[in-house]
């Protein structure tokens, strides 16, 4: 900064500068009161399909917008969905939600956050459309991948600081999709049919949460109806839930191509309309509402009212007025600190499911000889997915991560052992533009690699017959963004491309092979879980994800990810499949009520595979004490805990409020009963081998009428206060 300069610069303090909230509101109005309808109508919808129009002569610019929850997506044209292909948008690719979930830790989550929003300023956008916190309500939903958990209440422990981290960088979190958006089959139609009490108590306080107490600047209405509304124009959640019972004062966006009505939007809570197509002057809220408006058939406050708060929103970011853009925060994109963090988040969030003996960790002494079977151990998840598909600054595979950590002494060698066949269009959101052809998504039941059988029979082979010459075997197999995407549901929970016939016969040649499956979802283990040793899982964990992968193996990092859902045996054990209705077209029947994920299963005694908050470690815990206090209107656990083991370790303590036996107030029939058990706190604590220490856990709502229990899974239950 030159001498010169620094002799011209007004000193002003930040409180000069930023302004107060109502003073923000004042503004607002002013602003919104010198705009032309034509200006106003502009402000309110797409004119670019990741932005809005600015008015130059007031000094109010475009509003921005990126996906996603991964990391910052491509820039594409404006009104095509063509990638630009320069090289200035390659980020860093983070961890998906699910495996953000999985650390269970809430600083990971800030710092996650902070990086998605720092980066998000550095690529010049204003609002990030992430995260998505839909709840899991079935495996076999496509976009699982980008939400968190079966939980609502993990769900919002983990988003709020997550989106918290985002806007400190001057930059708006978009929570998406409110609400009820649980399945792909047909989603722009599927009408939910839920009752109140289950949208209340499952899928709408993570969204309230985020809203109210993360303070989420925008929101993003879902494409699904709900009560027979689409929920992008829905009076009843926009307006009656969102704005009247909430108090929300944000910007509400409609997921792109989720308006289906003119006078429906105009007269909703929703703020802007975006679509996936080039005609944007057609769009609901473009040229048919000035004309509505003109015409006096739609009253001219309902748009002033929109304009109101996407000026107040732009005020918040310092993107207008008041000197606002000497203070907005500049970000940057790809630094170091940012590949840290999210190697953090991937190394916390890895599952160790089982490990007999403990033949887990690898010793980096003994093995020589290491042989990877199976596609994903050398395959890149971060192009695909849909609008969560990112372009990766790099993406560390599971066989490149092993190879850069045991260095040039140790022999590591891969063979496919099966094969995917042909992929979706990767990378080049051409999908986009045909995204609301066939009512937004289907469920898929084949196997996307037909016709493989001969050749994978052959690779099956080839790797059996190498696995006796290695002292090591690893399979690193499960889904991948084929199955894991947006606009598609699974049709089972089944291993795809014939893994489990050869994880079958690996463990038969070598019983020690271990199993590492990568995927967004669970799937179906019953072939061969019994017989394998260790069992490893790990979500899509972002660029350093094949190098966390491997310390976990060799125990540089000993795993503390524990499942942030339910691993059913098969779909059928999911409530939504065997109570309710799932990938129904017209309407879905949430029949199941609040008995989502681990409420149904642990309630009705049904078994699963691995069960909520499961997750092992390479050291022992030991639960010494836990007690129940109340302060100051709050109530927490405070849980004393010890390293009995030989390994320095991470634990997440879970709390759960119990009642004994499925509880019957009064009638019969899902409505009036209770869960066995629901989480309303948790904790996470580092303790270096043979240490112990103590952790205070805040709790949800205090301990009335039932009984808590502490443990270190849904079912691992140590200490009952
Ligand atoms: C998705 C949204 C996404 C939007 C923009 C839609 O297809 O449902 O999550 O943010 O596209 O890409």
């Amino acid at each position: 900064m030159s001498a010169e300069w620094l002799m011209f610069t007004p000193v002003l303090k930040i409180e000069d500068i930023v302004m107060k909230e109502n003073e923000i509101k004042a503004k607002a109005r002013a602003i919104a009161g010198q705009l032309t309808l034509e200006e106003k109508i502009g402000m309110i919808h797409g004119s670019h399909l990741f932005a809005t129009k600015g008015v130059e002569r007031l000094g109010i610019p475009p509003l921005v917008m990126s996906d996603g929850p991964m990391g910052v997506r491509q820039e594409f044209e404006p009104d095509h969905w063509k990638a630009v292909g320069y090289s200035d948008d390659y980020v860093t690719y983070l961890p998906c939600n699910s495996a953000l979930a999985a650390t269970w830790n809430r600083e990971l989550a800030s710092a996650m956050g902070s990086v998605l929003g720092e980066e998000s300023r550095g690529r010049g956008k204003d609002v990030i459309l992430a995260p998505g916190i839909n709840i899991k309500r079935s495996p076999l939903c496509g976009r699982n991948f980008e939400y968190f958990s079966e939980d609502p209440y993990l769900t919002g422990e983990l988003a709020v600081p997550f989106i918290q981290g985002v806007q400190q960088w001057d930059v708006a979190a978009c929570v998406k999709h409110f609400a009820a958006n649980n399945q792909e089959t047909q989603r722009l139609w599927v009408d939910v049919e839920i009752d109140e009490k289950a949208l209340r108590e499952i899928y709408l306080p993570a969204f309230y949460e985020c809203l109210i107490r993360g303070g989420s600047l925008t929101v993003m209405g879902a494409y699904n109806k709900i009560y027979r509304e689409h929920c992008c124009q829905s009076r009843y959640l926009l307006e009656d839930i969102l704005r009247k019972e909430w108090g929300y004062d944000g910007v509400v966006i409609s997921d792109w191509g989720g308006v289906h009505d003119t006078e429906l939007a105009a007269a909703s809570e929703l703020d802007i309309e975006m679509s996936v197509t080039d005609n944007f002057n057609e769009y609901f809220m473009a040229d048919p509402l000035k004309k509505a408006v003109e015409q006096g058939i739609i009253p001219e406050e309902k748009v002033d009212k929109k304009v109101i708060h996407i000026l107040t929103l732009m005020l918040r970011l310092h993107m207008i007025e008041g000197n606002g853009q000497k203070i907005r925060k500049n970000g940057s994109y790809n630094t170091p600190e940012h590949r840290r963090a999210a190697l953090n988040v991937a190394r916390e969030s890895i599952i160790l499911l089982k490990n007999e003996r403990n033949h887990l960790p690898l010793s980096g002494e003994k093995v020589k000889k290491i042989l990877l079977v199976g596609e994903n151990a050398e395959r890149i998840h971060s192009n695909g997915g849909g609008s969560a598909e990112i372009k990766a600054l790099y993406e560390i595979s599971p066989l490149m991560g092993i190879k850069r950590m045991l260095g040039g002494s140790v022999q590591v060698d891969f063979a496919k052992g099966y094969d995917s066949g042909k992929k979706e269009a990767e990378g080049d959101g051409s999908w986009q533009e045909k995204s609301l052809e066939d009512g937004g998504g289907r469920t898929e039941t084949q196997d996307r690699g037909e016709n493989l059988s001969k050749q994978r029979a052959l690779l099956r082979e080839e790797a059996v017959k190498l696995a006796g010459k290695y002292d090591t075997v690893i399979f690193i197999g499960g889904l991948n963004h084929d199955y894991d995407s947006e606009g598609l549901d699974r049709s089972d929970m089944k291993l795809p491309y014939e893994q489990d016939v050869l994880i079958k016969e690996l463990l038969q040649a070598r019983p020690d092979t271990i199993v590492v499956l990568i995927g967004g979802s669970p799937v179906e283990m019953g072939e061969w879980a019994e017989s394998a040793q260790s069992i490893v899982w790990s979500y899509y964990v972002g660029m350093e994800g094949g190098y966390a992968l491997a310390e976990v193996l060799f125990g540089r990092v000993n795993p503390s990810g524990k499942l942030p859902e339910t691993f059913y045996k098969k779909h059928t054990d999911c409530s939504a499949h065997c109570i309710g209705e799932f990938a129904k077209e017209e309407s879905v029947a949430y029949r199941e009520g609040i008995f989502v994920g681990y409420r149904y299963n642990e309630t009705f005694g049904v078994e699963p595979r691995f069960c909520f908050g499961h997750g092992l470690s390479y050291t022992e815990f030991v639960y010494e004490d836990a007690q129940y206090h109340e302060k100051d209107e709050k109530a927490y656990v405070i849980c004393r805990i010890a390293n009995a083991g030989a390994y320095d370790g991470a634990e997440t303590v879970q709390i759960y409020r119990t009642m004994e036996g499925p509880i019957l107030n009064e009638g019969k029939g899902l409505g009036k009963m209770k869960p066995v058990k629901e989480l309303i706190g948790f904790g996470k604590i580092y303790l270096a081998a043979g240490k112990s220490g103590t952790l205070r856990i805040e709790l949800k709502e205090r301990m009335e009428g039932c009984r808590l229990a502490v443990g270190s899974s849904v079912k691992d239950i140590k200490i009952l206060i």
